[in-house]
């Protein structure tokens, strides 16, 4: 159990927090936050609709660039203060009203958690169809018209999203150490060789450059502003970054932590299982005949497709699902887990109660989500279903802005001091340049870039 940190005041009751133990263990558990249907999901979908190589090379500027710098402001935060993200601004900033940056991160959270659910309920039920034989098909329509038929009935995604939010809060109950760091330690290595067991065989397909060609040949006339927004939400979402995540899980970091190169680690083996979820996808999506810009369906359209022409498919495709199942469920538990550290340290309840509400919350709000792609599908707010307003809301809107929030409190009122003792440890690792690009990038490069592509996509400034 690990000591309370000097900024725990006398009177209040400083809740104990456990650590992670080892730096394998801090690295795997940020990984299991960071990757899950991001990568393997969203990512190719949104590449594919967005003109394929041009808008991956915007994607790898704004990680690099953005969402590095914001992962580690949020480490900073988060272990500076031992408190999650709510807390630690109050612990930081007393009297002030930061913590609703923190308060605006909850709804993020939340958010996030209810179309997340609706994908990761698809998942599971792929991974039960593909354990089960009922997805053993040949042709690329017959898993188009298995997509639209499972997700166009209310019922069945709807009971897979409870299952999914059910497995969720048991794992969170089980605590942070036994939970996260264990599945997560042991299972990423495999969904990585299965990811590259797909990789040789998608592009052992005839018409496998083209689709090669669409991933890594950038045609640079598809870029927009826009374009540049959904990148931008992207690697937020992508990195689990601009909404406490990243904050709660440095609170549980230890003081000998390297947070700059975990971060960075963190951020480049995350954009690598991106990239060869990718190679999986679009040859097969030119091979098969599918269309790349197919939105949310593609992955479940040609990962069976590729299996399926491939000795021992249905085993392989039986763990992709499954993986990929897990990779979702590891990321949902750090955004559950926001919310239930909230209401623990914050409202003071039990673990077992904010775990309660929060999934009962989600299920509510989130079984719109799921019905977006059947009773709700004509059901649009602001011009969009259910599910695309709070996908576009949470990583378009409330991620960036909580980066610009997150850069802004640790540039202006940590200050230099502080950013200097924790990305080296009090002058334990001789980082320095890194710590000034750092610097530079937080106080100006950063919230100044999120802040232009923002405004530019509410229209209040063009480019
Ligand atoms: N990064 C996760 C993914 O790629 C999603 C996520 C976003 C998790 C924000 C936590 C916070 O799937």
């Amino acid at each position: 159990m690990a000591k309370h940190s000097e900024f725990d005041s006398p009177g209040r009751q400083a809740p104990s927090r456990e650590k992670f133990t080892s730096t394998l263990g801090v690295i795997a558990a940020t990984l299991g936050s960071a990757v899950g249907l991001g990568n393997i999901w969203k990512f190719p979908y949104m590449t594919g609709q967005n003109g394929g190589a041009a808008f991956l090379f915007i994607y790898i500027i704004c990680v690099t660039v953005v969402g590095l710098t914001i992962m580690i402001s949020e480490f900073i935060i988060g272990r500076h203060a031992a408190a999650a993200t709510v807390g630690a601004y109050k612990k930081l900033a007393p009297g002030s009203r930061w913590y609703l940056a923190g308060t605006s991160n909850i709804l993020a959270a939340f958010l996030i958690m209810a179309f997340y659910t609706t994908v990761a309920g698809w998942v599971y039920a792929y991974a039960f169809q593909a354990i089960s034989g009922s997805l053993s098909f040949t042709r690329p329509e017959d898993f188009q018209q298995a997509f639209d038929s499972f997700t166009g009935q209310p019922w069945a995604p709807l009971i897979w999203q409870w299952i999914v939010l059910a497995t969720t809060g048991a794992v969170i109950l089980a605590g942070v150490k036994n939970g996260i760091e264990r599945i997560t330690k042991t299972l990423l290595p495999v969904l990585f060789v299965l990811l590259l067991l797909c990789d040789i065989r998608a592009l052992t397909l005839d018409g496998a450059a083209e689709g090669l060609a669409f991933l890594f040949k950038p045609d640079f006339s598809k870029i927009t502003g826009v374009t540049i927004l959904l990148a931008l939400g992207l690697s937020f979402f992508k990195l689990s970054v601009g909404m406490g995540t990243m904050t709660t899980y440095g609170s549980y970091m230890d003081k000998n932590q390297n947070l700059i190169s975990t971060a960075a680690k963190v951020m480049l083996s995350d954009t690598l299982v991106s990239i060869l979820a990718g190679i999986a996808i679009f040859p097969a999506v030119f091979a098969f005949g599918f269309q790349p810009d197919a939105g949310p369906s593609l992955l479940f359209l040609t990962i069976p497709m590729v299996f399926s022409s491939m000795p021992l498919g249905r085993l392989f495709l039986a763990m992709f699902f499954l993986l990929t199942a897990i990779a979702a469920t590891g990321a949902m538990i750090s955004l559950l887990e926001v919310l239930v550290s909230y209401f623990c340290e914050e409202r003071k309840w039990r673990r077992w109660q904010a775990t309660l509400a929060s999934v009962l919350g989600i299920a509510l709000l989130g079984s719109t989500a799921t019905l977006s792609t059947s009773t709700l599908s004509d059901f649009h707010l602001l011009g969009k279903t259910m599910f695309d307003l709070f996908d576009f809301v949470s990583s378009n809107i409330l991620l960036p802005a909580g980066g610009i929030a997150i850069a802004l409190f640790v540039s202006r009122v940590l200050g230099p001091r502080v950013i200097y003792a924790e990305a080296t440890n009090n002058n334990q690792i001789p980082n320095h340049r890194l710590v000034r690009a750092y610097y530079y990038s937080v106080r100006y490069l950063a919230p100044i870039a999120i802040a232009i592509i923002l405004l530019n996509s509410l229209g209040l400034i063009k480019f």
